[in-house]
């Protein structure tokens, strides 16, 4: 683990009414009274008032799920930045792989979403990561280093450090299947060396999150990696005792 302050981020993607992440909230926050790290919410978009209020001023804080790059308009279905401000976000996960992968987003867009968070203040949480078959071929860091050229191509340096990077291999999410501590670590390590070379000083300070198949079990050896600053987790965040002890991952 690194200076940088640890930052664990729950993403529950099409999951939770909003009277269940309410619920989930009351039990979460006093689990997690005396934490030190970043923790981050993301419910659906329905679930983002009641979530957020329930939240109050506590040090937890909200996150969306994605984000369209407009200001406003003609864009059925979709959700502007100035919109999650106004319900308390402070953060949005852009480029996941699902969408990615489902609604064709494409690393060029996913720069005009991480611009547009910055422009309305709030931080982007840019996921990158490659699929199985890019795994085995060995293609990982020229997959993950084109994501990174094209996701962050809009982020100017003075802005850098408030970006958190999400590396998450599509063959490791949801499968049970985590990268090793090593493997994971060794990709944050080109990734960090990437964002130095992007961003100078700035990369140092950007926090990077592993994601797929986190769970409490495994959290503590991640962790332990010098690049592996926090974790997007996906399955293991949606009860809060288990959230909880990943972000007590120093207490195992
Ligand atoms: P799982 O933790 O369920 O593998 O999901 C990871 C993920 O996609 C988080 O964004």
């Amino acid at each position: 683990m690194s200076q940088r302050t640890p930052i664990f981020a729950a993403n529950w993607k099409m999951q939770k009414t909003a009277g269940q992440a309410e619920a989930f909230v009351e039990a979460f926050l006093p689990l997690v009274a005396d934490a030190e790290v970043d923790i981050v919410l993301a419910p659906p978009f329905t679930a983002l008032d009641r979530a957020g209020r329930a939240l109050g001023g506590s040090r937890v804080v909200l996150a969306a799920q994605n984000v369209n790059p407009e200001e406003k308009g003609a864009f059925t279905g979709e959700i502007a930045p100035a919109m999650l401000v106004d319900l308390g976000c402070r953060y949005a996960i852009v480029g996941h792989s699902e969408r990615r992968a489902l609604y064709g987003e494409s690393s060029e867009l996913v720069a005009r979403k991480a611009a547009a968070l910055l422009a309305a203040d709030l931080l982007p949480i840019v996921c990158v990561g490659e699929t199985l078959e890019e795994h085995e071929a060995g293609r990982t860091l020229d997959v993950v280093g084109n994501q990174l050229d094209e996701s962050l191509a809009q982020v100017p340096e003075a802005r850098a450090a408030e970006v958190v990077v999400a590396y998450e291999p599509v063959w490791a999410i949801g499968t049970g299947k985590t990268a090793t501590p090593e493997i994971a670590q060794g990709v944050h390590r080109s990734i960090r060396e990437w964002l130095c070379n992007r961003f100078g000083e700035a990369g140092q300070a950007i926090r990077l999150q592993y994601g797929g198949s986190v769970k409490p079990e495994n959290v503590a050896e991640l962790m332990a990696q010098t690049d592996i600053d926090g974790a997007l987790v996906g399955g293991a965040s949606l009860e809060p005792d288990r959230f909880a002890k990943i972000v007590h991952f120093d207490r195992a």
